[in-house]
């Protein structure tokens, strides 16, 4: 049984803030922000829209595209660290808001990675033979946890969602082509969200101390992006047995065009290759690779065979690459 591609979609909220605006905020320029990350703009979901809300369009969007009505979907997997609540499962309200009553439902955390891990999770799943139509969701809601007062942070994140759809089929043919997942708990520090969870429940004092928001320490982060993207890149092509030059595309997590430029050098492609909307959105987390995917497919710019590799890294410290045919 073969595994295919049948739908993309995303969703980008309509309010944009740009760097002129976080310059009202904090002390830093727009040129400063556009010289160390490339970003020039991101987008900011509504008060009164959730992670859920934004994936849901974007399941719409995948939904149309594949031409499947809700019910026929039996998977559906939520990357976020972004969720509506702990519990349940952004994917379980998603689940309820498109009505896809047949669907087994959950979410996954790996961070920037999340939607990596997604693509081998869900794909496993339906070599079972058990799934026959499953939905990925990387979606996130980053503006509630970025800390607009921490100028080494606020430029970064924006928030937005995509989606992809796969269905079983007859052939053997599946379209994740190879792929390689990898973490370093060693670097749990460098880049959380400290307040929150069991080891520092929500209590007045640590709210203003500000620990539930992101912290990172940017420069570490920024030295192990190049390397580990690179190092599960080049091991996700020898997976799928493919060539560099093979790939019609490589989508890079959307972090920094600095370290988005230095992945695309490294792994020797030509930089037409290397898909960047980084300036536009800013660091959407697990939406940055389905978002790039969605906006690729529908510019038109991708066709039946064509190979693209996905790459990213975030908090844990995970990794991941992988080869999709389209
Ligand atoms: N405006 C002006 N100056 C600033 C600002 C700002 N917004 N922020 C920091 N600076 C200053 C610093 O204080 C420092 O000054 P100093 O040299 O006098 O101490 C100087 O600028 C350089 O700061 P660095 O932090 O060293 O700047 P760097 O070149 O590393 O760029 C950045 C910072 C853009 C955050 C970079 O480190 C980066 O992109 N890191 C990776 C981030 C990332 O990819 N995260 C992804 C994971 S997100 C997730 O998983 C949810």
């Amino acid at each position: 049984m073969g595994i295919k591609i049948i739908g993309t979609g995303s969703y980008v909220p309509e309010k944009i803030l740009t760097n002129f605006d976080i310059e009202k905020m904090v002390d830093t320029t727009d040129e400063w922000i556009r010289e160390r990350s490339g970003i020039t703009e991101r987008r900011v979901a509504a008060d009164d829209q959730a992670t859920s809300d934004l994936a849901t369009i974007a399941a719409q969007n995948a939904m149309s595209m594949a031409n499947i009505e809700a019910d026929e979907l039996d998977l559906i997997v939520v990357a976020t660290v972004t969720e509506d609540m702990s519990f349940p499962s952004t994917a379980c309200i998603i689940q309820n808001n498109i009505k896809a009553v047949n669907a087994v439902c959950f979410d996954i955390h790996a961070a920037c990675t999340g939607f990596i891990y997604g693509l081998d999770i869900v794909t496993s799943m339906m070599s079972s033979g058990r799934y026959n139509k499953a939905m990925l969701i990387g979606a996130e809601k980053l503006t509630t946890i970025t800390d607009y007062e921490d100028r080494s942070t606020n430029f970064l994140f924006g928030d937005a969602a995509g989606a992809i759809i796969f269905s079983n089929t007859d052939d053997s043919k599946n379209c994740l082509l190879g792929s390689s997942l990898r973490s370093d708990g060693s670097f749990k520090d460098i880049l959380n969200m400290p307040g929150g969870g069991s080891r520092v429940p929500i209590r007045e004092n640590n709210v203003s101390d500000r620990l539930h928001y992101l912290k990172m320490d940017g420069p570490k982060v920024f030295k192990l992006a190049v390397n580990t993207m690179v190092k599960v890149s080049t091991e996700a092509i020898v997976a799928a047995d493919v060539t560099v030059d093979e790939l019609k595309w490589i989508i890079p997590h959307q972090a920094n065009l600095r370290i988005i430029n230095g992945v695309g050098k490294r792994l020797k492609v030509s930089t037409d290759k290397v898909f960047i909307n980084v300036d536009k959105f800013g660091n959407s987390s697990s939406a940055t690779t389905i978002l790039s995917l969605d906006q690729l497919v529908r510019s038109g710019k991708v066709e039946s065979g064509d190979k693209i590799l996905l790459t990213a890294f975030g908090a844990g410290l995970t990794s991941g690459a992988a080869v999709l045919e389209w």
